[in-house]
């Protein structure tokens, strides 16, 4: 896949790993549009790379996730690089019961839903251009849970599933199904969750997601298994239940 004169839409895009994404592109010489939640946090990646364009959208609205894909398809003619990697990670205890579940914001619709839906609406349009690419931004966690954010892993073992289906009934296409895979990566995913489980490890910085999926993309690595995810996939296959013990006594 080639790594400039792109047009890529980054969900996600103004911070954390998409931001880092996203100066990865403009850097390789692409338009580079980027979406999220908070304006104010899309103007600050603005003034970082100005070239950028942004829109305030909501990934888990039907409504706004049609408004994106007209607005792209319209003021850009289409894009042809599609990066899902807007996404919420929260502890849910169940033992709490539904009114628990309700008081956190809906991950299935926002690191699932949105992820399919977009590639749905992107997918013909992608199919017209010469070269054109998804990337699912997935997680070492797709592999073996942490049971405390159990709706969190269960997307991304769903989002890593989906790429695979994806990637074969798309393999006569032009459109490559690429899926990164990281670690733990020090952002604000968490919302300050690590602190309240004493976690000092902050993980890896950002930037090196977002290098390692360029390098991919490049030589058109499918599943770009960054860091540590790579062991904890090879430990899902070789001891599933002692790596799951390990990570969750
Ligand atoms: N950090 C890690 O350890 C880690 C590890 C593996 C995988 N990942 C994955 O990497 C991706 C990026 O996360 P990150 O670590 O960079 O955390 P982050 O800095 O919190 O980035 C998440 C981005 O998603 C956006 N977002 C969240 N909900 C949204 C919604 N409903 N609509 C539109 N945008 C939304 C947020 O912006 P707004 O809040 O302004 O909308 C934010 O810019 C996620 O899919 C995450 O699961 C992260």
């Amino acid at each position: 896949m080639k790594t400039s004169n792109n047009t890529v839409l980054i969900t996600g895009g103004g911070t954390g790993i998409g931001f880092c994404i996203a100066e990865e592109f403009v850097k390789s010489g692409n338009e580079v549009i980027i979406c999220g939640r908070r304006e104010e946090k899309l103007k600050e990646a603005k003034e970082k790379l100005p070239d950028i364009s942004t829109k305030v959208c909501d990934v888990s609205s039907a409504k706004d996730r049609e408004e994106l894909f007209r607005w792209v398809t319209t003021k850009f003619n289409g894009i042809n690089v599609l990066v899902n990697n807007a996404g919420v990670q929260r502890m849910i205890d169940f033992k709490k019961g539904a009114a628990e579940l309700a008081k956190h914001e809906n991950e299935v619709e926002i690191n699932l839903t949105a992820a399919i839906q977009l590639a749905a609406y992107f997918i013909p349009g992608l199919m017209q251009r010469e070269e054109a690419a998804i990337v699912n931004i997935s997680s070492g966690l797709a592999f073996i849970p942490l049971a405390i954010m159990p709706i969190y892993c269960a997307t991304k073992a769903a989002l890593h599933s989906f790429s695979i289906s994806l990637r074969h009934q798309l393999k006569d296409t032009s459109v490559k199904v690429f899926e990164v895979i990281p670690p733990t990566v020090d952002t604000e995913l968490d919302k300050g969750t690590r602190d309240l489980r004493n976690m000092t490890y902050r993980g890896i910085p950002p930037s090196e997601v977002a290098a390692a999926m360029l390098k991919s993309l490049a030589v058109d690595e499918y599943e770009c298994l960054v860091g540590q995810a790579k062991n904890l996939m090879e430990a899902s296959r070789a001891n599933f239940a002692e790596q799951f013990g390990r990570m969750n006594h």
